[in-house]
């Protein structure tokens, strides 16, 4: 290749902006119609360029399409197609039209069907999350910080976090998808038109809810796609701690959880391995989407007003968002519903340990200690039980009273199954607040699936 060559093809956006034909096809039908109903072009020119553009939508559906690089974008392939197949009225279609507006427009309605199949997704993996509360409504496991075990907690209460963060997630993209809703044809390519043009009219051709306020914004305005990508990005982080959980879970060492076959992969040189692949990639997808974040913050952080050239590096990191977005919330959607628990084992570990140690420091404060006074003694008590190599509900009551004579028999009535069913407040992990949970997690579904 000649460096004349290298260099044309260095603003060539055809090979990825591709993807929007059908919004822009849609979009040019809309303006069309448009630019007729005002009488701006006639009708018989109108009805010409409507059915070239659809025939020109089903060659590029069928692969018949000959994209041509030398035309630089999607726009511009598809108007040159037009006058080939049209001859003169092709030449109308573009009238009361920037591309600047153009490509405001194809990407606001690719972001919005984007942000509706992510949703959906989004929708069936918290479905599924809930679903799998319910499976085990009543299994204890140890709760953890920093990865120390700290206090026993009902596995649908841990599953139920995530439920909290995606519902979060969906929220966010649906802000996204209504500061999307703003239809900027007609802003031309910065200052808005001197034609009569009907602007409503083609906000509602297209179902958009409103139409853009500013011209000169309305062409330089890519805030939508960080609204996007920033969602994108804090989602792909929930999915990553997810990823992470499963990645621990699933290991000997943890043993919690069998992570369905159709998610693993063997070693090729160690037959018994079962490696957690898909979670492992989607924790590293994470990068990827906060690039794209941070690649489109940083292309229109010093961009003057209104549309730059700049502006074309928008599209291949929301496209790969989307992408990566949607997969992998359809897989962890799909994960979730197939996942093995192995609840005895999650059961065991919250037993075994010293998990309870709150719960004895409470036993005290109940008996009168201060909670300072009382977390020092239990702290004594559980270096004396780990030298000794023994578990709380093993120590004698001797053994108790020699820390503190606040400590009476009734001290081995605390369980996994009693710290547990102490945590009796809003938000708790108390068997009755996690069943309420799940039953307001599914009112709250299925009234979405309502809408
Ligand atoms: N390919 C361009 C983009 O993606 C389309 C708009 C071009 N406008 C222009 N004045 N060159 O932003």
């Amino acid at each position: 290749m000649g460096l004349k060559e290298v260099f044309s093809d260095y603003t060539v956006s055809i090979h990825y902006d591709r993807r929007l034909y059908k919004q822009d096809i849609t979009g040019s039908i809309a303006h069309a119609r448009m630019l007729c109903r005002q009488g701006i072009i006639s009708e018989s020119d109108a009805e010409t360029i409507i059915a070239g553009l659809t025939d020109i939508e089903n060659e590029i559906g069928r692969g018949k399409f000959e994209w041509k690089p030398e035309l630089e974008d999607i726009h511009m392939n598809i108007e040159r197609r037009l006058f080939e197949l049209i001859g003169e009225p092709a030449l109308r279609l573009h009238t009361a039209r920037s591309r600047n507006d153009q490509i405001a427009l194809d990407v606001r309605m690719y972001a919005k069907e984007s942000i509706t199949s992510i949703l959906s997704a989004l929708f069936d993996l918290r479905w599924n999350l809930v679903a799998l509360a319910d499976r085990y409504p009543d299994s204890p496991m140890p709760g953890y910080t920093h990865v120390q075990r700290a206090q026993p907690v009902l596995l649908a209460h841990h599953i139920l976090a995530y439920y909290e963060m995606f519902s979060r997630d969906s929220e966010r993209f649906e802000q996204a998808f209504d500061r999307t809703d703003v239809m900027p044809l007609g802003s031309g390519a910065l200052a808005g038109l001197p034609y009569p043009i009907d602007r409503q009219f083609v906000a509602d051709e297209l179902g958009f809810s409103r139409v853009s306020a500013n011209s000169m914004d309305a062409v330089s305005d890519r805030d939508f796609l960080l609204d996007f990508l920033s969602a994108s990005s804090i989602c792909a982080m929930h999915l990553s701690r997810m990823a992470e959980e499963l990645v621990l879970w699933s290991s000997d060492e943890f043993g919690f959880v069998r992570m369905p076959d159709r998610y693993t992969t063997g070693s090729s040189i160690m037959p018994q391995k079962r490696n957690p692949d898909f979670a492992e990639i989607a924790r590293g997808k994470t990068g990827r989407v906060y690039g794209c974040l941070i690649g489109l913050l940083t292309v229109l952080k010093g961009l003057p007003l209104t549309y730059n050239r700049d502006m074309q590096e928008d599209k291949e990191g929301f496209f790969d968002t989307s992408d990566t977005i949607l997969t992998t919330l359809q897989i962890f959607a799909d994960l979730v519903s197939g996942i093995e628990i192995n609840a005895n084992r999650m059961r065991q570990a919250a037993g075994d340990s010293y998990v309870l140690a709150t719960d004895i420091a409470d036993y005290l404060v109940a008996r009168g200690a201060p909670f300072r006074e009382a977390y020092r003694i239990v702290s004594r008590l559980s270096e004396y039980a780990l030298e000794k190599g023994a578990g709380f509900g093993e120590l004698s009551l001797e053994e108790y009273k020699s820390h503190s004579d606040l400590f009476g028999p009734d001290v081995y009535d605390i369980t996994v199954e009693s710290s547990i069913a102490a945590r009796d407040v809003h938000g708790g992990t108390a068997y009755i607040r996690v069943l309420n949970a799940i039953t307001a997690a599914r009112t709250e579904l299925e009234e979405q699936h309502g809408q």
